[in-house]
């Protein structure tokens, strides 16, 4: 089935109620594993795919460089952005995109003729682990919310997809964007929603690397906007993360107290059950 807006899925019975508990820029625990070891981290709830809740997908982004990266299989992705950012400190002066362009063929849509995708950085593609097309099989997650005003928590698990300009796309995937958008194009919504000061926190420091006088210097800059960068060269680091949801967990704790699991039986199809809190 395609998401367009001849057969659109129906919007998951979860999602309008847990939608109108978010507050605008939600945090939540997104936990991962890799090698049998749990890592959990705080992430904002950026909304849905597409930007229609009938996907019933959530998008975070990510830095291509973070430890995370290795929990989806993308250590090598990982590898290569972190060398990538290894290239000499940005100068007012420097060329923003020191990064070999993998999308030289592709066309902004006219939505986003604002920024020059064609030009923007990505990791090398042959840095791409050749196993990591995003699939629903491997990398899982669960999100914990919770929403202490009406003590409700929610935990939703499933398989995370990577989505970037430089990653193989998720064409074996039941959702595909609507008629005449690519995911490419996703991927520019996603960032062109970002406020500059995130946008530029692409371009910083590798996540987890030693602290050198050199990051230091840089993350000094780009909190005063003197980095001479180009925000979009953070591009060749962005990293969206769709998370798509197999299972519902909702727990309130305010009487009626009350839990329900509610799981999905086939792409638009969820099976509700009322369990002992
Ligand atoms: C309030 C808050 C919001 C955050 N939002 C995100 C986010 O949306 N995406 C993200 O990758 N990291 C986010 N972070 C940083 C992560 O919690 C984490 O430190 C970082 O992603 C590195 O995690 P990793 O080493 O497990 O990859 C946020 C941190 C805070 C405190």
């Amino acid at each position: 089935m395609s998401f367009d807006e001849s057969h659109l899925p129906v919007t998951p019975t979860w999602a309008r109620e847990f939608e109108s508990l978010c507050e605008p820029s939600q945090t939540f625990t997104l936990c991962t594993v890799s090698d049998g070891v749990p890592h959990g981290r705080t992430c904002v709830f950026r909304g849905w795919l597409f930007d229609d809740r009938r996907s019933g997908v959530l998008v975070i982004t990510t830095d291509a460089r973070s430890d995370k990266m290795k929990d989806l299989g993308l250590d090598s992705y990982r590898k290569s952005a972190i060398k990538n950012s290894s290239s000499p400190e940005p100068s007012p002066s420097m060329n923003p995109s020191p990064f070999p362009s993998v999308i030289s063929n592709y066309k902004a849509s006219p939505s986003q003729s604002g920024i020059d995708i064609a030009n923007a950085s990505a990791a090398h593609i042959d840095d791409i682990d050749k196993n990591s097309t995003a699939s629903l099989s491997n990398s899982p997650f669960e999100g914990v919310f919770y929403f202490p005003k009406p003590k409700k928590q929610v935990r939703l698990s499933g398989q995370i997809i990577p989505l970037s300009l430089a990653l193989p796309k998720p064409t074996d995937y039941f959702i595909q964007p609507p008629p005449g958008k690519t995911w490419n194009d996703e991927v520019m919504r996603v960032w062109n929603a970002l406020s500059d000061e995130m946008r530029v926190s692409f371009h910083g420091p590798p996540p987890g690397q030693p602290l050198s006088a050199q990051h230091e210097k840089l993350l000094d800059a780009m909190s005063r906007g003197v980095d001479g960068n180009d925000p979009s060269s953070g591009l060749a680091n962005f990293v969206v993360l769709l998370l798509h949801v197999d299972k519902v967990d909702y727990v309130q704790l305010k009487q009626p107290i009350k839990r329900t699991i509610i799981t999905r039986a086939s792409e638009d199809e969820w099976n509700m059950q009322n369990v002992c809190p």
